[in-house]
């Protein structure tokens, strides 16, 4: 790595005026905002220029609520000037800003799967960071490739079962299982509660499963674009768990898209349980066009 505190070009320089919008294109749109923020005693903002030109930056934040976190909300090397050592020389200089201000450790969240992900864990790894956790994955794929998935054709259910629209068939009884007394059911993992958001769920391809008339289960899809749908919950009641029950409810909410104008879907899966994840890994992600993970890497400084 290259001593770039110590020569004149390129060069690092904490961003601490209007100059920082300069640095605009080497964040997400979502964090832009706060290069005209500077100012504000939480934000790190540390470009890296050469010939006074921008041609990187580390964009950080210390927690606002949790006063002892760092957040590194962006790290960014313009093509030209990667693999030589300047990305560490930007983490390392937002490592010690955050600690300035007082943070404890940091936190960077990534995707993997991309063409700078190797060498970003590489790069923690030399710098100190923690082995980094799989937080949620993303999968994503068009209906002409998820039809070709063999259990596309499992569109059935055994008897007992029965499948209706979500929320509009939903019954006052089971609306008051789902909220439970306190306002909170425990049955399912709260990431997976079915009513987050239920004004913004698509209802022509949600899907509730009945076993006898009991609630066990739901597939919710969001419409996230005129043509494509989000698959963010699929739950299936433990003890009917282990039958194939959730392929058999994926494929059912999957058939019909076209009907709705829908021509392609992706899925958020919490790695929360297992099955899923076996399921996801043999079964859907053949078949998918996009297939990443969003990554969390902490390095506590004490
Ligand atoms: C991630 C990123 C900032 C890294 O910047 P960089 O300037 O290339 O980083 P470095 O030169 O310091 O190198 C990173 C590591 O890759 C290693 N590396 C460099 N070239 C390599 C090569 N050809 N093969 C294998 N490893 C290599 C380096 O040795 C270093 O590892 P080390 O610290 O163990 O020595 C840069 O790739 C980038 O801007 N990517 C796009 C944005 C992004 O994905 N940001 C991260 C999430 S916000």
């Amino acid at each position: 790595m290259p001593n770039i505190g110590s020569i004149p070009d390129p060069r690092l320089v904490d961003l601490e005026d209007l100059r920082a919008l300069r640095y605009r294109s080497f964040t997400f749109p979502t964090h832009a905002n706060l290069l005209s923020q500077t100012e504000r005693p939480e934000v790190v903002a540390i470009g890296l220029e050469r010939a006074g030109r921008p041609i990187g930056l580390g964009l950080g934040m210390r927690g606002n609520s949790e006063a002892y976190s760092g957040d590194i909300l962006s790290l960014a090397v313009a093509a030209e000037y990667r693999t030589q050592g300047y990305g560490s020389a930007l983490l390392n200089r937002l490592e010690c800003r955050l600690q300035q201000k007082g943070a404890c450790f940091a936190s960077l969240q990534y995707m993997s799967h991309q063409k700078s992900t190797p060498y970003l864990e590489r790069m923690l790894r030399s710098a100190g960071w923690e082995e980094p956790v799989h937080r949620q994955l993303f999968c994503a794929s068009t209906y002409t490739r998820i039809l070709k998935a063999p259990w596309m054709r499992f569109r059935t259910l055994p008897d007992g079962f029965e499948t209706f629209s979500w929320p509009a068939g939903l019954q006052d009884s089971e609306w008051k299982r789902l909220t439970g007394e306190g306002g909170r059911a425990s049955w399912f993992p709260e990431l997976l509660n079915p009513l987050h958001s239920v004004e913004d769920i698509d209802g022509e391809n949600s899907l509730g499963l009945r076993f006898r008339g009991d609630l066990v289960g739901w597939l919710i899809a969001f419409r996230i674009a005129p043509t494509t749908v989000r698959y963010q919950k699929l739950f299936i009641k433990d003890e009917f768990q282990k039958q194939g029950l959730a392929i058999r409810l994926l494929a059912m909410g999957i058939y019909p898209l076209p009907s709705t104008g829908v021509d392609s879907a992706v899925w958020d899966v919490i790695p929360t349980s297992k099955n899923m994840l076996n399921f996801v890994e043999r079964g859907l992600r053949p078949y998918c066009t996009e297939y990443k993970w969003s990554m969390g890497a902490i390095k506590r400084f004490s």
